[in-house]
């Protein structure tokens, strides 16, 4: 026990041993970091120019600058999403984008060890945006997008600046070490003029409190569609919720759906459809998630303090929009019903998307319009036919019968669209009910 506690010890000591010191420029790599600075270019897609603060390279300070910073690294190899990452910000704008690789090579590096790097890789980038700045470069024009541990590393180079930084995106901030830490020890809204975030595993490797001015929460930020369940998935089971959050932002610079979010107070009431303000005319706009997201500051500037959490919903894969639609059942029971409503569209080609409204049972009353949330992974322009069931759960026991005395379907994406209507349905529990749908009257009483 004695040989290997002194070995641990040993091994936590030797990164800062005098020998290793004297052997590096500063202190800072003397404590065994290394960190590379990789620059890429719409003139440089594939092939990285290294640059450092005495090297800017082929770096035009007059451009923006994106940072992309990346978490801990158990194996040392580079995520696979860089490459995407850098092409998909080069694809959208003519920009500067640097990959910064502060633990490579660093398999042996445990997360603890880890966290407590990240200030002085923090340090390594003010040297170089230092240098950006004596050079003509403009603190605005500085992008960070930060993920996981490297969210806290964006955070701290913008406390560094006084929050003049233009902008940091953190893609699941890392919780664990972070979580409850005073604001100058992670991530906060001050760091910059305006930081936005996604937290796809709050309950595991991502933070789960807000830490900017707008938090998206992806499926509640929980567990996402499409990553596996149980330890049985593998790696994948570890971070394929946290890595989500990469490939939503992602999604947002090259696919052509663009993901809407709703500003809610939590993702129980945006599943039942209470916050959907963003949709009414004359009011702000919904905040688009991703690499768009910016352009809802303006909106938060008004609002004190200057936070906002917004939730949606995602389909399991690539580009993982979904199409908001609201039902609005006005029902003539004697009786009060509760249960759920599955609902299916299909066009006239024959295309299908269905969703099951199944968050909380829906209370259906004599006379009283219930507005339900759908989430269709597909948007069918021309619905052809609509088919509905109605279930309270119980298998065993009577058919429930749900008389309806209108429903209507109406895109939350799409308010111009023409509203589908239906009157005097009679759905019977755990039956479909296919109908043909026709246009609402433009006046509704
Ligand atoms: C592209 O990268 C290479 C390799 O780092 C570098 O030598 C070259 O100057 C770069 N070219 C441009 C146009 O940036
Ligand atoms: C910075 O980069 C230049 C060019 O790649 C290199 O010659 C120089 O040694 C680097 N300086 C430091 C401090 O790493
Ligand atoms: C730097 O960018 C500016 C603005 O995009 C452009 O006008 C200028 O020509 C660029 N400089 C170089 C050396 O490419
Ligand atoms: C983009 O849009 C086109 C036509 O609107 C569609 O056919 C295509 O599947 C879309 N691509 C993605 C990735 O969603």
């Amino acid at each position: 026990i004695v040989i290997s506690y002194l070995f641990v010890y040993l091994m936590l000591l030797m990164p800062y041993s005098p020998s290793k010191i004297l052997s590096f420029h500063s202190a800072v790599i003397g404590t065994g970091l290394n960190v590379k600075l990789m620059l890429y270019t719409r003139k440089n897609l594939t092939c990285a120019q290294a640059v450092n603060s005495t090297a800017l390279g082929n770096l035009n300070v007059t451009k923006k600058t994106a940072f992309i910073v990346h978490g801990f690294r158990p194996t040392g190899s580079p995520p696979v999403w860089i490459g995407d990452l850098v092409e998909g910000l080069l694809f959208v704008e003519d920009m500067n984008v640097v990959v910064v690789d502060w633990n490579r090579g660093a398999t042996t590096v445990i997360y603890n060890h880890a966290a407590s790097k990240t200030k002085k890789v923090a340090v390594v980038l003010k040297e170089f945006i230092d240098q950006m700045l004596a050079k003509g470069a403009s603190l605005d024009n500085i992008y960070m997008i930060g993920v996981s541990l490297g969210a806290h590393i964006s955070g701290f180079v913008g406390e560094m600046y006084d929050g003049q930084l233009g902008r940091i995106t953190g893609l699941d901030p890392a919780g664990p070490l972070f979580t409850g830490k005073p604001p100058q020890d992670r991530l906060d809204p001050s760091d910059a003029q305006f930081v936005d975030v996604i937290h796809s595993d709050i309950d595991a490797l991502g933070y789960r409190e807000p830490l900017g001015n707008i938090d998206f929460y992806p499926n509640g930020g929980l567990d996402q569609p499409g990553c596996p369940k149980t330890i049985f998935g593998g790696l994948q089971y570890f971070k394929c919720d946290h890595q989500r959050s990469v490939y939503l932002y992602l999604s947002s610079l090259r696919e052509n759906c663009t993901i809407t979010a709703y500003p809610c107070d939590s993702y129980q009431d945006y599943r039942n459809g209470k916050c959907v303000s963003c949709l009414t005319p004359q009011k702000e706009s919904c905040p688009l998630l991703g690499y768009y997201a910016d352009h809802w500051e303006d909106y938060l500037k008004d609002k004190d303090p200057p936070m906002t959490k917004a939730f949606f919903d995602t389909a399991e894969e690539k580009p993982f929009c979904m199409y908001h639609y609201f039902v609005d059942i006005l029902t003539w029971n004697k009786n009060i019903r509760r249960g759920d409503i599955t609902i299916k569209l299909r066009d006239k080609a024959g295309s299908t998307t269905e969703s099951k409204i199944n968050h909380e049972p829906a209370t259906f009353q004599k006379y009283h319009q219930v507005s339900l949330l759908a989430r269709f992974n597909q948007d069918l322009d021309k619905v052809a036919a609509i088919s509905l069931m109605f279930s309270t759960g119980s298998i065993v026991g009577p058919k429930y019968k749900l008389r309806i005395l209108r429903m209507k379907l109406r895109s939350l994406a799409h308010p111009e669209r023409p509203q589908l209507c239906r009157y005097d349905l009679v759905l019977t529990e755990n039956v479909e009910t296919v109908f043909q749908p026709i246009l609402c009257p433009k006046l509704q009483m």
